[in-house]
């Protein structure tokens, strides 16, 4: 399956960093192979896709609803509108601080993909949980229960759907966890989307996030059923950001166009 390499800039950019932008994704282009979006704070979406056209720049959240009463809240169509073609869901920043609950992203998922956008959805434990035994019980059901279904999932959607497992502990933290751990998750992930949608849910990417860097990208592209990355911390300069887009197409072997 074609890796996504997906940046997540969280509260970071400012208009001096479009050329950061332009620049990850001028040298995007020359690795067919892989996928590559940045999603950027939601005032620079406009610019960002302005700058680069052929580029993909995504939201970090989006509301539910279609529009309303919602002070300081961002519609599906407000994000496609700016020029997002994808959005990420559920991170667990949003559950923490926002309490957004699984049922929350679940309908924030439905309405992005009914939408037209594609969507990454976040799930991951915390140390406690991963430390009790319990982690791939536990992200297993919150993937089940945060899951789109219904119309937004019929006809082809899981293809425009990526899971991102994020260990909570794992996120800006320098830790990861080990390749057999994730291997693990990943596997049990991908059995939760084949009984959720069937053999279309072997079609879903499910990305790895949590301190990944060109360091450690390529072990971690390696392992079963990781078919791409959610990067922090390390998508916020092309220096940082682009040995891991690299790293994804050496293990695709598709190497970088000339
Ligand atoms: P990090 O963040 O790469 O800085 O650990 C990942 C994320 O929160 O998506």
């Amino acid at each position: 399956m074609k890796k996504l390499v997906a940046g997540n800039w969280k509260m970071h950019g400012l208009s001096a960093d479009l050329g950061e932008i332009k620049a990850i994704a001028d040298a995007s282009r020359g690795y067919s192979g892989v996928d590559v979006a940045l999603c950027v704070p939601a005032i620079l979406i406009e610019r960002a896709s302005r700058a680069v056209p052929d580029f993909a720049i995504g939201g970090q959240d989006v509301h539910f609803a279609e529009k309303g009463a919602h002070t300081g809240c961002i519609s599906a169509k407000m994000l496609l509108d700016a020029g997002a073609t994808l959005t990420i869901v559920g991170h667990s920043e949003r559950r923490d601080a926002q309490r957004e609950s699984d049922a929350d992203v679940k309908a924030k998922a439905e309405a992005a993909l009914s939408c037209g956008l594609a969507v990454i959805l976040c799930v991951g434990e915390s140390l406690e949980v991963r430390e009790s035994g319990e982690a791939v019980a536990t992200v297993g059901t919150q993937l089940e229960e945060s899951l789109p279904h219904g119309e937004a999932a019929a006809g082809g959607v899981p293809e425009r759907l990526a899971v991102a497992y994020e260990p909570i502990w794992a996120i800006g933290t320098g830790k990861i966890p080990t390749m057999d751990e994730i291997a693990e998750m990943h596997d049990a992930l991908r059995q939760r989307l084949v009984t959720a949608y069937g053999p279309a849910g072997q079609q879903v990417r499910i990305l790895y996030g949590g301190s990944v860097k060109g360091s450690n990208a390529g072990e971690i592209f390696a392992v079963p059923n990781v078919d791409g990355a959610l990067v922090g911390g390390a998508s916020l300069t092309a220096a940082d950001f682009l040995p891991i887009v690299a790293a994804a197409a050496e293990v695709e072997g598709s190497g970088k166009a000339a």
